[in-house]
């Protein structure tokens, strides 16, 4: 077969190989644990089900409009005022068929051959594929330091001539850090300096922990929402309402940008199903309790996940200020993340993604998205996988598991 060169550039994802790997182990029975998945286990918000339902039960399912339905806009509009405080047009949002498509349709908008865009590492999967998909080249730009919270000097030794764009996302996937607001006021300032686009993916900006608190981006632009702001902020309900699998996401910036991809949305996939914008709707406009409940679940399974990470003598583990995940060291066991991953889905049926996948080696991500039971035994097992002073012996399920290796 054939294929583009540019498909052809385009990496498999690791992550799709393990998740399949551990879907045919639960098939075949196997009690396997996933700390991989980023989706929360609660259903969508009632309101929205409500709401999608009804429209369905009309029948009158049509084609919706290429930029998204004005009360799905509305919606965003009165969003963005109460989590940005910034009053922006209906010309300043795109709805997509998620944050992926919004973002993914931004950087096609942006993007020329060997225009260069700096992401932050440890970064979001599909970023550098993304850019890639576009013709133009990634740059991941890791802090200095070692650590997850870049400085901007992390972002300025990696510009050239060719950067068009930084891409930020705080609190992160998958470290789980947020960005510290002087870093963020820099980024701000420097791009504005430099006349370069930035791409702030807020998808993860409510679900934050006790005390934490994450920068406005908005409220650092000169001028955000008009003609000549460069700032884009991203988001969608896939995250904050537990709505993975109804596809809506969104992009604001200023109207030239969002009029072109438009263009583009409308010749790609044309609007997202107004079905799923109708529910999205109600969840944003709904009750938020869902929100606080599932940053309190959030919090309390990354408490008893670090807690019983820091139980390993070879674990190095950052409490995340936020997220689904925790992002831990996990070298002094083995330096090849996607080794370490398939052992450990092989030997003790817990499924994690390689750190190799967010740009750095040598670390696990671990999903807070189960219960903390599930988190309990997870970690448990790969403690026994791990640490060589274990028993010899494990039950797992009606298993009983023998340590055949060092
Ligand atoms: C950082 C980040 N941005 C965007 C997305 C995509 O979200 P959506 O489901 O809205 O496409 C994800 C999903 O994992 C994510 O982690």
């Amino acid at each position: 077969m054939s294929v583009s060169m540019l498909a052809k550039a385009i990496a498999e994802s690791p992550t799709m190989k393990l998740n399949e790997e551990a879907r045919l182990l639960r098939e075949r029975g196997q009690p396997v644990i996933h700390l991989g998945i980023g989706e929360p286990k609660n259903k969508a918000p009632i309101a929205a089900i409500l709401s999608g339902a009804a429209k369905l039960n009309t029948g009158d399912v049509k084609y919706a409009p290429a930029d998204g339905t004005p009360s799905l806009k509305k919606a965003i509009i009165r969003y963005t005022e109460e989590h940005y405080d910034k009053v922006v047009a209906p010309e300043n949002v795109i709805v997509s068929s998620g944050a992926k498509q919004a973002i993914y349709n931004l950087l096609y908008t942006l993007l020329n051959p060997q225009d260069e865009v700096i992401i932050l590492s440890p970064y979001w999967v599909s970023y550098p594929e993304m850019v890639k998909m576009c013709g133009a080249v990634p740059v991941p730009a890791k802090p200095m330091d070692g650590g997850y919270v870049p400085n901007l000097s992390d972002i300025t030794m990696r510009m050239s001539s060719n950067t068009k764009c930084i891409m930020i996302n705080s609190p992160n996937n998958p470290s789980g850090a947020i960005y510290p607001d002087n870093f963020i006021r820099e980024v701000v300032a420097l791009c504005e300096k430099e006349g370069l686009y930035l791409i702030m993916d807020d998808i993860y900006n409510r679900l934050v922990f006790a005390g934490k608190r994450v920068t406005n981006p908005i409220a650092c632009a000169s001028d955000f929402g008009s003609d000549d702001c460069k700032m884009i902020v991203i988001n969608g309900v896939s995250k904050v309402y537990a709505m993975t699998g109804f596809r809506i996401g969104w992009a604001v910036a200023n109207p030239k940008l969002i009029e072109v991809m438009s263009i583009i949305q409308s010749h790609q996939t044309s609007g997202p199903s107004g079905l799923l914008q109708k529910a999205a709707v109600a969840a944003i406009n709904g009750t938020q309790s869902c929100v606080d409940n599932l940053v309190m679940t959030l919090e309390n399974n990354a408490r008893v996940m670090v807690q019983r990470l820091k139980a390993f003598d070879g674990v190095k583990v950052t409490p995340p200020d936020g997220t689904f995940y925790c992002f831990a060291d996990f070298s002094a066991y083995d330096k090849d993340s996607t080794r370490l991953a398939e052992f450990l889905l092989n030997k003790v049926m817990v499924c994690t993604v390689p750190g190799v996948e967010f740009g750095m080696e040598g670390h696990l991500r671990l999903s807070t998205c189960g219960t903390s039971k599930e988190i309990t035994e997870g970690i448990e097992r790969m403690k026994w996988a791990l640490d060589p002073n274990s028993p010899n012996e494990l039950i797992i399920g009606h298993r009983k598991m023998v340590r055949d290796w060092l």
